[in-house]
């Protein structure tokens, strides 16, 4: 069996064992892909759990409300988004739904806002009110669409760590790829984590990731660290179905036990160090015009 660590590469070694949590900040987690449907939600939303059954605490944003399906999957319906709360008529609390698995999800855009389009004015009312509720956090995930666009590149570049999801596909492998050179150019030093899903074994999981970064380290001079892989499972469509998270309906299935794996590994990487942590809101007003230069 692969060690949980394996794969940490430019991690610094003597800090590979230091991994207790903040108890004032999340690490903020982007979940993305290069290609949309490769199971980014169903994967933040498990992931969540596990760790959540370990004790941590997750709040996970909805940062594309509309493609994103985080209440399909979970069979909940959000009765308001942050637009109400930059209305007035809102409070964080009242937004945040509370699952009965223990996680939360904080549904972020609607059809009237979208973050990038929040002014200024917007946004330090989002960080003001983020703040007074971060701190009962672990862990924030943050589900976004799939591709190299405005949104997901500032959800990404304003994260601490990212998770990239790839299926076998072609296709899906040169939009990761195309997503890994972007990110990389604006900062270099954001530890990028592929995780493999849809592949028929854990070896072919562990191969598509050997080959990858391969191909990043020739041509990136960058490592992309390896989160762990989930095999194409069908207890993942019958949970969706059913509106219910996979770990929680079919928690033997491989798919469930796969992710124990990943949610292991996750657990042993490194945290962000304090000082560089800030709230999530805060950091979208910077890199948001670091993205508008970076498209235009
Ligand atoms: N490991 C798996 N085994 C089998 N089916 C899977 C697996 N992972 C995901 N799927 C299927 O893929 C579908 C899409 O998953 P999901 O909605 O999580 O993808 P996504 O990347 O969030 O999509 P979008 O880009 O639209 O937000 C699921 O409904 C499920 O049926
Ligand atoms: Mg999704």
């Amino acid at each position: 069996m692969t060690h949980p660590i394996q794969g940490l590469g430019t991690m610094a070694k003597g800090k590979r064992r230091q991994v207790a949590r903040s108890k004032t900040l999340p690490e903020i987690i982007t979940i993305t892909s290069g290609k949309g449907g490769v199971g980014k939600t169903n994967i933040a939303v498990n992931l969540g759990i596990l760790l959540r059954q370990r004790k941590q605490r997750v709040l996970i944003m909805d940062a594309d409300l509309h493609l994103g399906k985080l209440d399909v999957i979970l069979g909940i319906t959000p009765r308001y988004t942050l637009a109400e709360l930059i209305d007035g008529s809102r409070s964080m609390e009242e937004i945040i739904l509370h699952h009965p698995s223990g996680i939360d999800i904080l549904p972020a855009t609607s059809g009237e806002l979208t973050l990038l389009e929040a002014d200024t004015h917007m946004l330090k009312i989002l960080a003001e009110s983020f703040s007074s509720i971060q701190a009962q956090y672990d862990y924030l995930f943050v589900d976004t669409g799939a591709g190299v666009s405005p949104t997901v590149l500032t959800m990404a570049l304003g994260a601490d760590k990212v998770i990239l999801i790839i299926t076998p596909e072609p296709a899906s492998i040169s939009d990761v790829y195309a997503m890994v050179k972007v990110i990389h150019s604006k900062s270099p030093e954001l530890p990028l984590i592929l995780m493999p899903n849809r592949v028929r074994s854990m070896e072919d999981g562990l191969e598509l990731h050997k080959k990858f970064n391969l191909v990043t380290q020739k041509f990136l001079k960058t490592t992309v660290h390896y989160g762990g892989s989930v095999v194409e499972d069908t207890a993942v469509g019958q949970a969706v179905s059913r509106q219910r998270p996979f770990v929680i309906e079919y928690p033997r299935s491989q798919a469930a036990n796969n992710l124990q794996l990943v949610c292991h590994r996750l657990l042993k990487l490194p945290p962000r160090e304090f000082e560089h942590r800030s709230n999530i809101f805060s950091r979208l007003r910077i890199n948001r015009k670091i993205v508008g230069s970076l498209l235009t």
